[in-house]
């Protein structure tokens, strides 16, 4: 075991909220500061990692000699700014996803990081879930033989949670495909090699009080003639969580029961965007516990990874392995820390030289294929990708 890793987080938003259990008790990372503008949100840091330092905006944190690497979990249209301003400081980056909102940005996010000779990851993304991971590993095993057809299917209440104005504005990085295609095409370039070929989709806006895209459907090309297609709906009526054995995105058990329970809340707000703020970190987030292990794995949905001889399906525990004459369950090693595999990758690549999957070229590689959905289906054609990167190793 090595060092612990010096991070800042930049934007204590929803998103280092979710990350908050892994940051606090991953073991190779230590979180010394942060950069905020709500001072209320700054104070609770102070309190939950006493001796750390709380900055009111990036350039304050860059400045911060404690600090070796950037968590960016700013909202979408600060991510390239933020990551340019962190690879300038010489600080390395885990940028959530997607990487940004143009392809112009990611390219300057990497020639900055490159220019600066930092890493870059993206992250949290469920290509990095434990399973995800389990299957990628029995694929390049080969004895499956090779993929040929992938099955994805996701039905969630994105929609239904409080958002910001921009967050329901596809022009400013709103909508599913950008947030939620980021992690569906993600794991299912990961399994697929990386490699797509083109695209053609068809995306949904049918509720008008959300004006941006609520659903897609996508049919992927990959270069070795292995296709997917992929569906999302963010609705919050079919929840694909059903089709998991009840375990939610974050591996937490879900209630059948509780049916309808987004859309309700949503109903009985006001002021959306406080609403919204209210989910990000800050006086009402609940009392950091000790880290607990997880019980299941994070997960994204349904899919299924039809290979030459056998269809692999993934699980909160692992991937059901459906081979000619049985099937059996091939369980991922759980983190020790909830979505602790993200941290592994990111120290690996700082901390140990270890090539990271979710590099900035394969980042830009998913904001194409999330592009050129809605591309696709604004224009009704197949759209061919340019920028695509294979899976290393
Ligand atoms: N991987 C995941 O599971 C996951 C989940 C949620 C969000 N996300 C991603 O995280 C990012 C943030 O989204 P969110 O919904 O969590 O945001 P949010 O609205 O919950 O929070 C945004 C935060 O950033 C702060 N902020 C705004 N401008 C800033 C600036 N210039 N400098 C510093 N801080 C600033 C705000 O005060 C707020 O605390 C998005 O890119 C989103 O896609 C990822």
């Amino acid at each position: 075991m090595t060092r612990r890793l010096r991070l800042g987080v930049v934007g204590l938003s929803r998103a280092f909220t979710l990350m908050l259990p892994t940051l606090a008790g991953h073991a190779r990372v230590q979180l010394v500061a942060c950069a905020e503008p709500r001072p209320e949100a700054r104070a609770r840091f102070l309190q939950d990692f006493p001796g750390s330092r709380a900055h009111a905006d990036m350039a304050a944190l860059c400045r911060d000699e404690a600090v070796e690497a950037i968590y960016v979990a700013t909202p979408h249209q600060f991510h390239a700014a933020d990551v340019i301003a962190a690879c300038a400081a010489g600080r390395h980056c885990l940028v959530e996803k997607p990487m940004a909102v143009t392809l112009a940005e990611c390219a300057a996010m990497i020639e900055a990081a490159d220019r600066a000779g930092v890493q870059l990851v993206i992250g949290h993304s469920h290509g990095q879930d434990g399973p995800v991971l389990a299957a990628r590993r029995l694929i390049a095993g080969g004895a499956q033989g090779r993929v040929r057809l992938i099955t994805a299917l996701t039905y969630t209440d994105f929609l239904c949670r409080p958002r910001r104005p921009e967050e329901l504005d596809t022009a400013r990085g709103g909508g599913v495909v950008f947030s939620q295609g980021a992690h569906q095409l993600d794991v299912v370039r990961l399994l697929g090699g990386g490699l797509l070929r083109s695209v053609r989709a068809q995306c949904f806006g049918w509720d008008p009080a959300r004006p941006t895209e609520g659903a897609y459907t996508a049919f992927l090309q990959f270069e070795d003639g292995a296709a997917a297609t992929l569906t999302y709906s963010g609705h919050g009526r079919y929840d694909t969580d059903e089709l998991m054995g009840w375990v939610g995105e974050l591996g937490q058990p879900r209630d059948p029961a509780a049916y309808g329970t987004a859309r309700r809340a949503l109903a009985a707000i006001t002021d959306e965007e406080a609403a919204k703020a209210r989910r990000a970190y800050g006086p009402e987030t609940p009392p950091l516990a000790a880290p607990a292990p997880p019980a299941f794995h994070n997960q994204f949905g349904f899919l299924l990874a039809s290979c030459e001889r056998a269809d692999l399906r993934l699980t909160a525990e692992g991937v059901m392995v459906h081979a000619d004459d049985r099937r059996w369950l091939e369980r991922a090693p759980l983190p020790a820390v909830p979505r602790g595999e993200v941290l592994d990758a990111f120290c690996a690549a700082v901390l140990d030289g270890v090539a990271p999957v979710q590099s900035g070229a394969w980042g830009m590689a998913t904001l194409e294929a999330c592009l050129a959905i809605l591309d696709s289906a604004r224009t009704g054609r197949d759209v061919t990708l340019r920028h695509q990167v294979a899976v290393p190793g």
